[in-house]
């Protein structure tokens, strides 16, 4: 089993994986179109030629990235394929010199195992602008944001609209 670079023929895969967690709303759903116009963020599991897994990075700058979409195929979760991913996307963000990896997620003893700590969201303004604004439930939001790193102390995306509606 090793991590590897996504490339475009690995999009439909990609986009099978995230979508048989993306209906329970355990990751965001996202698009065959997105994936391909994204896919150099993601990294990929392969295990005996077949594609079992997939993470994204997302870079926001050189002060944060987010990991994403991270899953493995249900009958091969618990071989040590999710740390593998996630330590092939912390790679990336060391490649780019980011200072923080941050992510929301239901499971954070998973990601506590790999040195991320409890954050609070708004500590992480860049993913309020980019995802959380638009979200139904961004008012009851059940995920925890972790954080590897120096958390940053500025955003580079412009607030959304209704900022002044959320800080309320
Ligand atoms: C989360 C997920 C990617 C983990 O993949 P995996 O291949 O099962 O993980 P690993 O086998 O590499 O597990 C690494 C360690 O974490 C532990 N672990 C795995 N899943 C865990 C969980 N849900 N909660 C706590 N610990 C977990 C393993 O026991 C292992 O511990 P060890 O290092 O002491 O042996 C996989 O369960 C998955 O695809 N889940 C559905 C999608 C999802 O929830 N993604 C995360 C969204 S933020």
């Amino acid at each position: 089993m090793r991590a590897r670079e996504a490339t475009l023929p690995d999009a439909e895969q990609i986009h099978g994986l995230i979508a048989a967690y993306s209906g329970d709303g355990t990751l965001l759903p996202r698009s065959l179109a997105e994936i391909c116009e994204n896919v150099r963020d993601f990294v990929v599991l392969e295990h005996d030629g077949h594609i079992i897994g997939c993470g994204a990075l997302h870079l926001y700058g050189l002060h944060l990235a987010e990991i994403r979409s991270i899953t493995v195929d249900p009958n091969r979760q618990r071989g040590g394929g999710g740390k593998l991913l996630v330590k092939a996307l912390l790679a990336q963000a060391k490649k780019h010199k980011v200072t923080c990896v941050c992510l929301f997620t239901r499971i954070p003893d998973f990601f506590a195992r790999m040195g991320f700590t409890v954050a609070a969201h708004q500590d992480l303004p860049d993913k309020i602008h980019k995802d959380c604004h638009k979200c139904p439930r961004l008012y009851y939001c059940d995920e925890v944001a972790m954080v590897k790193g120096t958390v940053p102390s500025f955003a580079i995306l412009p607030p959304p609209k209704n900022w002044l509606k959320i800080q309320g």
